[in-house]
This record gives C-alpha cells, structure tokens and sequence, in this order.
C-alpha cells in the first residue's frame, strides 16, 4: 500500500518532468496489467524469452514476474534513470520479485538503442507512442517485430480514442502527424492481431493489443 502510494507520487512527478515519454499522470492499474500478460500467464512448460519495454514503477512488471519459471530470461528496457532506480530496488528487496532477479537484467536506455543477440517470445510494451513523432513510432514499431521471435506475442495498450479524437480536434503538422501514427498501428493490427482487451479500471480506460507474429515469420 505504502509502495503503491510512493509509486504514484514518483509516476506522477516524472509526468511533470517528462510528460512526453511518461505519457501518463499514473501507473496502470491491475487490470491493465492483468491483460497485458494474459498470453505470458498461458505460457507452456519450456524455457521462455520475455521483455518489457518502458516498464516505468513496474505495474506491469509485478504480473511478469510470477509468470517466470527458472531457465526464462526477463529484459526491461526503460529510459527513465528514475523508473530504474524503483526497479532495481524492487529486485532487492521484495520477496517475490529476488525470486525472479537471476533471470531479470534492467537495460537503461531507449527501445531504439537495444540490440538483443536473441529474440523474444513475448514482447510486453508500455510506451506511450501517441506521444512521439510518426517517424519514431514507424521505427519502434517495426523494432516490436524485429524483436520477435516468429509465433510470438506482442502485446500493448494505447489509452482509448487518443488518435480517433485527436484526428478530428486537431488541424495542421498535429493532425498528420496523429493521422500516421493511426496508419501505421491500423497496419500493424490488420496483419497481426489475435485480440482486443477494453480496460475501464485503468486512468485513462485504455485498449490492449494482441499482436502475434506466424510461425514461418
Ligand atoms: C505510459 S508509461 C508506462 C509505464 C508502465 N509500463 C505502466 O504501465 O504504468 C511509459 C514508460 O515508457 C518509458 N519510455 C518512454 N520512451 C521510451 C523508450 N524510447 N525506450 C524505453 N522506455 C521508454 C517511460 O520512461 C515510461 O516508463
């Protein structure tokens, strides 16, 4: 509960700071973490590759976690030295979370900037690409599938309406540049997708995408 609060409070101050890629005035919430690891908790028996991508004070992270089994390798990529440190922290400290500390690595730098030797069987992602410009969001989109291993599952959130009413509400350089972001996920999701999640119990009610690539990627 403590944690929870201190959490908030961190989220919410780095918000101010870094609204552009925080993205959020808050973490999500339980039941958007729930359905952003709903495929991972569905996971077979053998030796899985998970990462997480902008995992800020670790909502998300804290569904992963117990879904990992020894022999997995969990990797977070986060570009916020502030969200690392709460993170670090949590691999410490926290009973379940140390469980899970030999398998987990904290690699502090952009998604852009991640080169991995291997892929990924689930790649879980909170980045908020509303926000960026279309030209990074084509590049960290195309990165998700670069980062996948064939059959694997993408899966992240886009807060509910974001582009649909930002398309109609907004005029010049602003409107194209949200009129190409939706072109590029309505491209990504046509190919790919498996499921849609609505999720209420979230601030701001958000979407999370299934994405999966074929076996014979
Ligand atoms: C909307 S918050 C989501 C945080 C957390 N996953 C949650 O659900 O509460 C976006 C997160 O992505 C991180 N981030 C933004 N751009 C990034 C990038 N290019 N590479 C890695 N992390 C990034 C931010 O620092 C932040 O932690």
């Amino acid at each position: 509960m403590l944690r929870s609060l201190k959490n908030q409070v961190a989220f919410f101050r780095q918000f101010r700071q870094r609204f552009e890629t925080t993205g959020s005035i808050a973490p999500s919430s339980r039941f958007l973490a729930k359905s952003m690891t709903r495929f991972l908790a569905k996971r077979g028996s053998e030796s899985i590759r998970v990462l997480e991508i902008g995992p800020g004070t670790g909502p998300v992270t804290e569904k992963i976690v117990p879904a990992l089994c020894a022999g997995d390798v969990f990797d977070m990529v986060e570009l916020n030295e502030s969200f690392v440190e709460i993170l670090e922290d949590r691999f410490k400290n926290d009973a379940t979370w140390t469980a899970a500390a030999s398998m987990a690595k904290i690699h502090q730098l952009p998604i852009q900037e991640f080169h991995p030797e291997q892929k990924y069987d689930f790649v879980i992602s909170g980045l908020p690409l509303n926000n960026f410009p279309a030209e990074l969001v084509a590049e960290i989109t195309s990165k998700y599938f670069q980062l996948l291993k064939p059959g694997g599952v993408l899966s992240y959130f886009e807060y509910m309406y974001v582009r649909p009413i930002r398309k109609v509400v907004t005029r010049g350089v602003e409107k194209t540049r949200i009129t190409r972001i939706d072109d590029i996920m309505k491209g990504h999701c046509d190919s790919y997708r498996i499921a849609r999640d609505n999720i209420w119990l979230n601030i701001p009610p958000a979407w999370v995408q299934h994405l999966q690539l074929s076996e014979d990627a």
